[in-house]
């Protein structure tokens, strides 16, 4: 899949240097942090049940737009798959949020082009609550700003996704706008809300961390 790469090196948009050394920067390898109480690491195509239960709670994938449900076990796989290149070609960086060796839930900076990335994430419900998410996300917008060459992220979240939208407020992202799209997992028009969140000027909370 990623043949045409060459074997190491920080993938495109990666900075060699970034700052701060609990990431694994190469492209061929997974990206790997921590966090006060969780794991964050690539997602593996054996992770593709755990992320099937989850996607498929009505909770978790009615706030998917881009899903359908059932999220079957093949297609958990298939969107695993994919991640190796997508990584290798610098488009989207994927952390699975791991507590006691148990996938969770996910937050992750896809649709990267032109120094702009968009946030996501979701967990199993059964963790929500406990501030899981905002801890995840916190460490993956940093990686974004400070691993990588990103300057501004984006996130739309559906109108009636009162979480999301306190996660987003949390972290420091304003409403930019808002749009109707399609919702497969509703298989309903949905009101979204857009938001994004600029680079600060400095290191974004992390020692070393360059400007
Ligand atoms: C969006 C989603 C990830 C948010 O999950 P969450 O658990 O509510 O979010 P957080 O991790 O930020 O937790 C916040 C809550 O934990 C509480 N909390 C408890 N302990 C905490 C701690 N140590 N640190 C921070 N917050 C803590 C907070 O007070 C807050 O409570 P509240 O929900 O009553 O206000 C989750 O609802 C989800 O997966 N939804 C489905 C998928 C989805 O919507 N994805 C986003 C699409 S835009």
């Amino acid at each position: 899949m990623t043949a045409d790469l060459p074997p190491t090196g920080p993938g495109p948009g990666l900075r060699s240097n970034p700052g701060f050394d609990d990431v694994e920067l190469d492209r061929r390898t997974a990206l790997h942090m921590r966090t006060a109480r969780l794991v964050l690491r690539t997602l593996r195509p054996s992770d593709a049940d755990r992320v099937s239960s989850i996607l498929s709670q009505p909770d978790v994938g009615r706030m998917l737009g881009q899903i359908h449900l059932p999220y079957l076990v093949d297609e958990a796989r298939r969107w695993l798959e994919s991640h190796e290149e997508e990584r290798a070609r610098g488009t989207a960086y994927r952390f699975g949020a791991v507590l006691d060796d148990r996938v969770i839930g996910c937050a992750d900076i896809g649709a990267i082009a032109e120094q702009t990335g968009e946030l996501g994430f979701w967990f199993d419900p059964a963790c929500w609550g406990q501030g899981y998410a905002r801890e995840a996300a916190t460490a993956v917008v940093r990686f974004a700003f400070a691993g990588l060459e990103i300057r501004r992220l984006t996130a739309t979240r559906a109108s009636d996704n009162e979480r999301s939208a306190r996660l987003l407020k949390t972290l420091g992202f304003r409403e930019t706008g808002q749009r109707q799209a399609w919702s497969h997992s509703r298989r309903a028009t949905v009101t979204q809300i857009a938001y994004d969140l600029i680079a600060p000027a400095g290191p974004f909370g992390l020692p070393g961390a360059p400007a």
